[in-house]
C-alpha cells in the first residue's frame, strides 16, 4: 500500500483554526531497516498534540512541515524493516514516534513507521484505549518519581483533593499536612498556579512545572523562592528519556506496560472520533470540563 489517510498539519495555515487537512492520498513512509510500519488503530488527543498544531510545542521541528502530528497510539504491525524482527506481523503494539517532528510523522495517520526500539507489545488484557495512551502521561509520572527520588512521595499516595476555585490551597495543604506544608509539587498548569503551589510547599521543597494549561509563564513569590528556599524546576519527558540508555528506556516502557496490564496505571477511556473528523475532535477536546469525559481518541 502506497497511500493512506492522515490528519496533516498544513504549513500554509499554521497556527490558525483549521490547520489540519485530511489527506486521503498521504504517502506511506516505508520503514527503514530498523523501523516497523504500524497500522494505527487508535490514538489519543493530548495537549502536546494541540500545541504542535499551533506550532507552540518546542519539541516539534517545523522543518518537517507539512507534518503529521500524534504522540502515541496503538496499532498492529503491518511490515518489518529488513533488520527489525522482534514483532511478528499482525501483533498488537503501541507506537511511540518520538522524538516528535521527524520526517515519518506521528500517529494521526493510518500507517506510521517507527523505530523498532520504540514499540511495545500489548498484552491481551490491555484494552486499546489504555494501550493507546500508555506512554506519555504514565512515563511522565514515572520520570517524576525517578527524578524526585523522594521515597515519602511514593508512600504518601493521593489522599486529598483540593478544588482551587473554591478553596484556599495553602490553608488546605496546611490542614492536610498538620501544618508542615507539602514536600513538593508537580504543576501542569503554570501561570499563577505555580505561585500558589510554591506557597503550599515547605521550606527547601521543590515545585516541578511540566505543563502550561494555564499560561506560558510561571510566577513565584520571592518570599518562597528566596526566603523559604523553595526550588522551581521544569520537567520534560523527552530529554529525560534521552538521558537513559537504550536498555533503560526499553525497561521503562516494559515496566509501564506491566503497570497498565496489572491495572496499577488505569488511564481513563473516552469518546472516539473517526480520524477523518480530527478537526472537530480537536475542537471538542478543548471544551472546558472535557476531562470528566476522559481522553478523546481518533479511530481508524
Ligand atoms: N513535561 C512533560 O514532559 C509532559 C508530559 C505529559 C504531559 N504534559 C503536560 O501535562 C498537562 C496535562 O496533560 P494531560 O494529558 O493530563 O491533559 P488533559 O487530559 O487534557 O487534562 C487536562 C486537565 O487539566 C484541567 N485544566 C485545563 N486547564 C486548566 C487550568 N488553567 N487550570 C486548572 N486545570 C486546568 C482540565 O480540566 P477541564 O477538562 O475541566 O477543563 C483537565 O482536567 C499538559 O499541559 C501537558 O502538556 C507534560
Amino acid at each position: 500500500m502506497k497511500q493512506t489517510a492522515a490528519a496533516v498539519l498544513d504549513a500554509s495555515r499554521k497556527g490558525r483554526q483549521g490547520a489540519i487537512t485530511i489527506l486521503r492520498d498521504h504517502p506511506v513512509k516505508e520503514p527503514k531497516e530498523d523501523e516497523v510500519l504500524v497500522k494505527v488503530l487508535l490514538r489519543p488527543i493530548h495537549p502536546v498534540d494541540i500545541k504542535t498544531l499551533s506550532l507552540t510545542y518546542p519539541g516539534f521541528d517545523s522543518r518537517y512541515l507539512p507534518a503529521v502530528v500524534g504522540s502515541e497510539g496503538v496499532g498492529k504491525v503491518a511490515r518489518n524493516g529488513v533488520r527489525a524482527s522482534k514483532f511478528a506481523e499482525g501483533m498488537r503494539v503501541v507506537a511511540v514516534p518520538w522524538p516528535t517532528g521527524t520526517a515519518n510523522g506521528g500517529t494521526w495517520q493510518q500507517y506510521v513507521s517507527v523505530p523498532e526500539a520504540n514499540l511495545v507489545a500489548v498484552p491481551d488484557a490491555v484494552p486499546d484505549e489504555a494501550a493507546a495512551q500508555f506512554f506519555l502521561n504514565p512515563a511522565t509520572a514515572y520520570g517524576f518519581l525517578e527524578v524526585l527520588q523522594v521515597q515519602e512521595l511514593l508512600d504518601v499516595g493521593a489522599d486529598a483533593v483540593i478544588c482551587t476555585e473554591d478553596e484556599d490551597v495553602v490553608s488546605r495543604v496546611q490542614d492536610i499536612t498538620g501544618g508542615e506544608l507539602a514536600y513538593g509539587a508537580v504543576d501542569p498548569v503554570a501561570g499563577a498556579m505555580t505561585r500558589t503551589l510554591a506557597a503550599a510547599t515547605r521550606a527547601g521543597g521543590t515545585v516541578y512545572v511540566y505543563g502550561s494549561l494555564g499560561g506560558a509563564e510561571s510566577t513565584v513569590a520571592l518570599m518562597d523562592l528566596v526566603y523559604r528556599g523553595v526550588t522551581l524546576k521544569g520537567f520534560w519527558l523527552f530529554p529525560w528519556l534521552k538521558s537513559l540508555s537504550n536498555e533503560q528506556r526499553a525497561e521503562v516502557l516494559q515496566q509501564l506496560m506491566r503497570l497498565v496490564a496489572e491495572g496499577v496505571v488505569a488511564p481513563h477511556s473516552g469518546k472516539r472520533f473517526p480520524l477523518e473528523q480530527a478537526g472537530e475532535a480537536v475542537q471538542a477536546s478543548q471544551a472546558p470540563g472535557r476531562a470528566s469525559e476522559g481522553k478523546f481518541f481518533l479511530e481508524g
